[in-house]
């Protein structure tokens, strides 16, 4: 019920949901049009682009969302998490407050949207090496207990951007 079926396409809502300045909106920037904002602002309301894939010889569409990881910024939670199909969920490998935080955004999820929501639990910033305080076997061991896909990205440097995405839309597909 949750996917469009026209013809060849199929489009697919997913969301991003982590704590502010996790990354969120540059992993969207990076995958959809390939950019990088070294110091983007907060997002205020909800954005949302619409990015083909090909999965399987298929043309998938992603309408990947992106709100506020603070409240006071973000729109009707309920109208968000309505419909998605798919969700990364995001933090900061360089402040683990983000990690931390975790829990309470699977709980949103969970009761905002349908229980098998395909969920990739995403330790973004991968780049900061130096700064790091959240080590990818913790993001592992959570994912696992959590029954959630891991990956670690840059939307700095590209690394694994396309692949967190894609995880997603082809296990939704
Ligand atoms: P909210 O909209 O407030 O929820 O934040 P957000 O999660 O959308 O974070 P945003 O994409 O705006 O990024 C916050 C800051 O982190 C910005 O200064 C970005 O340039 C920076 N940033 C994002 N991704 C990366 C990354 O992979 N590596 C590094 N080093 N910095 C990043
Ligand atoms: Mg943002």
């Amino acid at each position: 019920p949750q996917q469009t079926h026209q013809t060849e396409d199929y489009l697919f809502k997913i969301v991003l949901i982590g704590d502010s300045a996790v990354g969120k909106s540059n992993l969207l920037a990076r995958f959809a049009r390939d950019e990088f904002y070294p110091n983007s602002k907060s997002t205020i309301g909800v954005e949302f682009q619409t990015q083909k894939m090909v999965i399987n010889r298929k043309e998938v569409k992603a309408q990947i969302w992106d709100t506020a990881g603070q409240e006071r910024f973000r729109a009707v939670t309920s109208a968000y998490y309505r419909g998605a199909v798919g969700a990364l969920l995001v933090y900061d490998i360089s402040r683990r407050l983000t990690f931390d935080s975790v829990g309470r955004w699977l709980n949103e999820l969970h009761t905002h949207s349908d229980m098998n929501v395909v969920t990739i639990l995403v330790g973004n910033k991968s780049d900061l090496k130096d700064g790091r305080e959240v080590t990818t076997a913790e993001g592992k061991s959570l994912a696992e207990a959590q029954g959630l896909f891991f990956i670690e990205t840059s939307a700095l440097d590209s690394s694994n951007v396309a692949a967190a995405f894609q995880t997603v839309v082809k296990e939704i597909f």
